[in-house]
């Protein structure tokens, strides 16, 4: 593979990995016992079902991918500037991503997300195999950093999900954000404000999604799912729409999926 700019935001050894692969996408792991036993379940994922969480037929999904973009571009992002996505799926989020005009970044503990997420979205975001808790960067590359659906659903301890936070911290621009969003009750939205607070950012911002009617609506169909009229209801933006602004009307109580803003 031949050396590409962007492989000089790469600490050593991982730069030297990645000039080395020759699948165009660098694979930069550290062998820990814990990481291989989560690469196994997420890769089971990737490859027991085509898509896993079935994002593009469900869609809300595309209005949360949506909202983040919108919550990112309001954080004054300029074109040029570099974001990093992690755990970025399937691309679907990456590929909205392209168009605000910034450097993309994007990685994934599966390979075969990264792959299918790249035959989607094209060579111009950097892709690459890496696990969030031992990012392959140099120290203050990114603007902006994306951890989305997300940290509390990705299997880690707490030693490790700190860690994660930490990298994040690592790799921003003194002045960056990071942009953390789950999918959480609403009881314990405080939970995701202590972790961003306890790692060390300072909280610049706080946003809803107003998802919570939606997925209540869902989950009455959840018998009838595979029915075809049922997935067209599923995947009408809007009906979501709708449903969003009533659960916005509520504020935290109407939402499942809160992000917190963390600034360097
Ligand atoms: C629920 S999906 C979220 C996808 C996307 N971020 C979104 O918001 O639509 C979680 C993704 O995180 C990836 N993942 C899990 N643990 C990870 C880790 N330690 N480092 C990087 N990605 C990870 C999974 O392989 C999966 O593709």
């Amino acid at each position: 593979m031949q050396s590409t700019p962007w492989t000089n935001t790469l600490r050593q050894p991982f730069r030297d990995r990645a000039l080395q692969s020759n699948l165009g996408i660098p694979v930069l792991m550290d062998r820990a016992h814990d990481q291989e036993n989560r690469v196994a379940i997420f890769e089971g994922d990737y490859t027991k079902q085509s898509e896993p969480w079935n994002y593009s037929h469900r869609a809300i999904e595309g209005l949360r991918h949506d909202w983040v973009i919108e919550q990112l571009e309001l954080t004054g992002l300029m074109p040029g500037q570099r974001v990093l996505e992690l755990g970025c799926s399937l691309g679907l989020m990456t590929e909205k991503l392209q168009k605000t005009g910034a450097e993309i970044f994007a990685m994934d503990l599966s390979a075969t997300a990264v792959a299918k997420a790249r035959a989607r979205v094209g060579n111009a975001v950097h892709f690459l195999v890496a696990d969030a808790s031992v990012l392959p960067f140099e120290d203050g590359l990114f603007e902006r950093v994306l951890v989305c659906d997300g940290l509390f659903g990705w299997h880690l301890d707490e030693a490790t999900q700190a860690k994660v936070a930490s990298e994040v911290l690592r790799v921003l621009k003194p002045g960056g954000t990071a942009l953390f969003t789950d999918y959480i009750h609403h009881h314990a939205f405080y939970k995701v404000r202590n972790f961003v607070r306890d790692a060390g950012f300072k909280i610049s911002g706080e946003s809803f999604l107003g998802d919570r009617l939606w997925y209540q609506f869902a989950s009455a169909f959840k018998a009838i799912e595979s029915w075809k009229i049922v997935q067209k209801i599923l995947s009408n933006r809007k009906i979501a729409i709708v449903l969003q602004k009533l659960a916005r009307m509520v504020g935290a109580p109407g939402t499942r999926h809160i992000m917190v803003m963390g600034k360097k």
